[in-house]
C-alpha cells in the first residue's frame, strides 16, 4: 500500500481560485504572456519544433505526438483550421470538463498558440451538448479574449488574425471521433469519414485541420513558456508530462487528479482516490475509459503510462480509471458497456452495427441464464470479427473490453449462466426460481418436472442440484 501520494499540478495549478476563470484572474498568474511572446519573438516553425521535442502525446485517446500532427499541416496560404475536441462523452471521462470550467483561458491561449504555429486563421471548440455550464464559461472567456485583443484581427499588431468559435454538439458520443466531429461542425449528421485523407491534409471544409483534445491544447502554453526539456522532466521517456486522470467507480474519493505519467496505478487508485470502500477489494478496473480492456489487481503495481498500459494489453486512452469492486458483477458490467456502444454506434459499417447488437443480445442471454458456456466462445469470436474491421474505433471500443472481461472472468460468466438457469427451473413442489419460472406450468404450481425441465438441467452439467430439488417427482 502506498504512503502519502502527491499530485503534480501544472494544468490544475490555482484551480481552486474561482478568479482563474476570468481573464483578470488568469492574467494575474501570467496568463497570455506566452502567446504575446510567441507572436513577438517566435516563428511558427520554432513552436512546432518545441512541441515535437517535448514529446507531448494527445490526451484524447490515441496518444499521437501533438508536435508531429502540427508538422503534417502544409505550409502556405490556404485556409487552415484548428479544432479543439471537447466532446468528452466516454463513460468515466470528466477531466476536460474541469479543465474548461476552472481554467478556460489556459485552453484558449493553447489554441491561439497552436493556431499560430499551424498557420490557421479559424479555430473551433466542439463541446458536447450536455456541457452547458462549461460552454457558457467558454463563451464568456472567448468574449473576454476578443475584448483584450488576444483574438480577432491583427492580434496585438502582429499581423496575425484568429477567430475562435465555441460550437455546442447535440450529444452523440460518435461526434468525439475526429472526422465525425468535422462533419458535425459542417452541419451534417456526425458520421466518421474514411481515412486517409487525414484531417491534417483534408479536414474541415476540405482544408488542412489540426484536431486536438482539450487537455493536449491546455499543455501548449506551458511547453512553449518553459521549453521541451522542462516538459520532459515530468513523466517517462515515452510518456512525458503530467496527466489529469479521472478516477470513478468503487473508490472513496472519486475525482480528477493531475499526476506525473509513470506513477503506479496503486498510488492513483489507493493513494489518491482512497481505494475501495471498507470491506471491499478491487476486482477489476478500466485503466483508460470504458473502451480499454479491463485490468485486474495483479496489475496494480504497473506504471500508468502509454507504453506500460499497451504492454499490459490495454491502453491509457483518455486517462479515465473506472474501478469495479468485488460487489460488481463482471457479466453485468460487460452488458452495460456493450449497451452503451450499441446505442452510440452510427451504423455506418456492418461489423460495428451488427456486432454491437449481437453482443448485447448474447450478453442478455448470459445474464438471463439462457446461454450455454459455448456461447461465451461465440461472444469472443464476434469481438474478434469486429476488432480492426470497422471504419472508426467505436466498434473496437466495445469489442476490446468485452473480450477482456470474458477472457479474464470466464468462471464468473459460467457461474452467472448456471445460477440464472437454475433459478429459472421449477422445483418439484411447483415453486419457481427468482425470475418467476419459465411459464411451462402456467404458474399454477401444480406441475412436476417435465422433459423440457430435465433437458434444461442437462445444461447445468457439473453443477450440483440443490438437495431440496433432488427428490423424485413422485416423492412428495
Ligand atoms: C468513438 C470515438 C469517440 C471519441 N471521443 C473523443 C472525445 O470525446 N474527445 C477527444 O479528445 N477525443 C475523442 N476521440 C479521439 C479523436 O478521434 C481524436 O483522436 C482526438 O481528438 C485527437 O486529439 P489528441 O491527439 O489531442 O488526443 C474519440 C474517438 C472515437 C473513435
Ligand atoms: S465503427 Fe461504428 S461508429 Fe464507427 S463508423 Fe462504423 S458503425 Fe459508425
Amino acid at each position: 500500500m502506498s504512503g502519502q501520494v502527491h499530485e503534480t499540478r501544472i494544468l490544475l495549478r490555482h484551480a481552486e481560485d474561482p478568479a482563474l476563470a476570468t481573464i483578470e484572474g488568469y492574467r494575474s498568474y501570467g496568463g497570455y504572456e506566452t502567446f504575446q511572446k510567441a507572436l513577438k519573438s517566435m516563428e511558427p516553425d520554432e513552436i512546432v519544433e518545441v512541441l515535437e521535442e517535448s514529446g507531448l502525446r494527445g490526451r484524447g485517446g490515441a496518444g499521437f505526438s501533438m508536435g508531429k500532427k502540427v508538422s503534417f499541416l502544409p505550409r502556405g496560404d490556404q485556409d487552415k483550421y484548428v479544432c479543439c475536441n471537447a466532446d468528452e462523452s466516454e463513460p468515466g471521462a470528466f477531466k476536460d470538463r474541469e479543465l474548461m470550467q476552472r481554467n478556460p483561458h489556459q485552453l484558449i491561449e493553447g489554441i491561439a498558440i497552436a493556431s499560430y504555429a499551424a498557420g490557421a486563421g479559424h479555430a473551433f471548440i466542439f463541446i458536447r451538448g450536455e456541457y452547458d455550464r462549461q460552454a457558457d464559461i467558454l463563451d464568456r472567456a472567448v468574449e473576454e479574449a476578443y475584448e483584450a485583443g488576444f483574438l480577432g484581427e491583427d492580434i496585438l499588431g502582429s499581423g496575425y488574425s484568429l477567430d475562435l468559435v465555441v460550437h455546442r454538439g447535440a450529444g452523440a458520443y460518435i461526434c468525439g471521433e475526429e472526422t465525425a466531429l468535422l462533419d458535425a461542425l459542417e452541419g451534417k449528421r456526425g458520421n466518421p469519414r474514411l481515412k486517409p485523407p487525414f484531417p491534417a491534409v483534408q479536414g474541415l471544409y476540405g482544408g488542412p485541420t489540426l484536431i486536438n483534445n482539450v487537455e493536449t491544447l491546455s499543455n501548449v502554453s506551458h511547453i512553449v513558456a518553459n521549453g521541451a526539456e522542462w516538459f520532459r522532466s515530468f513523466g517517462t521517456e515515452q510518456s512525458p508530462g503530467t496527466k489529469v486522470v479521472s478516477i470513478s467507480g468503487g473508490v472513496r474519493r472519486p475525482g480528477n487528479y493531475e499526476v506525473e505519467l509513470g506513477i503506479s496505478l496503486r498510488d492513483l487508485i489507493f493513494g489518491l482516490a482512497g481505494g475501495p470502500l471498507d470491506g471491499h477489494d478491487v476486482k477489476a478496473f478500466y485503466p483508460g475509459g470504458s473502451s480499454s480492456p479491463v485490468l485486474t489487481p495483479a496489475e496494480l503495481d504497473l506504471p500508468y503510462s502509454f507504453e506500460a498500459m499497451a504492454e499490459a494489453g490495454s491502453m491509457l486512452g483518455s486517462g479515465s480509471i473506472i474501478v469495479a469492486d468485488d460487489s460488481v458483477s463482471i457479466p453485468h458490467m460487460a452488458l452495460r458497456t456493450a449497451r452503451f456502444y450499441h446505442h452510440e454506434s452510427c451504423g455506418k459499417c456492418t461489423p460495428c452495427r451488427e456486432g454491437t447488437n449481437w453482443t448485447v443480445k448474447m450478453l442478455e442471454r448470459v445474464v438471463r441464464g439462457e446461454a450455454t458456456p459455448m456461447e461465451l466462445d461465440i461472444i469472443t469470436s464476434v469481438q474478434q470479427n469486429i476488432i480492426g474491421h470497422c471504419l472508426c474505433v467505436l466498434g473496437d471500443s466495445m469489442a476490446m473490453p468485452v473480450s477482456a472481461m470474458v477472457a479474464k472472468f470466464r468462471d464468473e460468466f459460467e457461474q452467472v449462466i448456471a445460477e440464472a438457469a437454475l433459478a429459472r427451473i421449477p422445483t418439484t413442489n411447483g415453486d419457481h426460481g427468482g425470475n418467476g419460472g419459465n411459464g411451462i406450468d402456467g404458474g399454477t404450481g401444480t406441475s412436476d418436472l417435465n422433459l423440457t425441465d430435465l433437458l434444461e438441467r442437462e445444461r447445468l452439467q457439473g453443477r450440483p442440484i440443490p438437495v431440496s430439488e433432488q427428490e423424485s417427482p413422485d416423492a412428495g
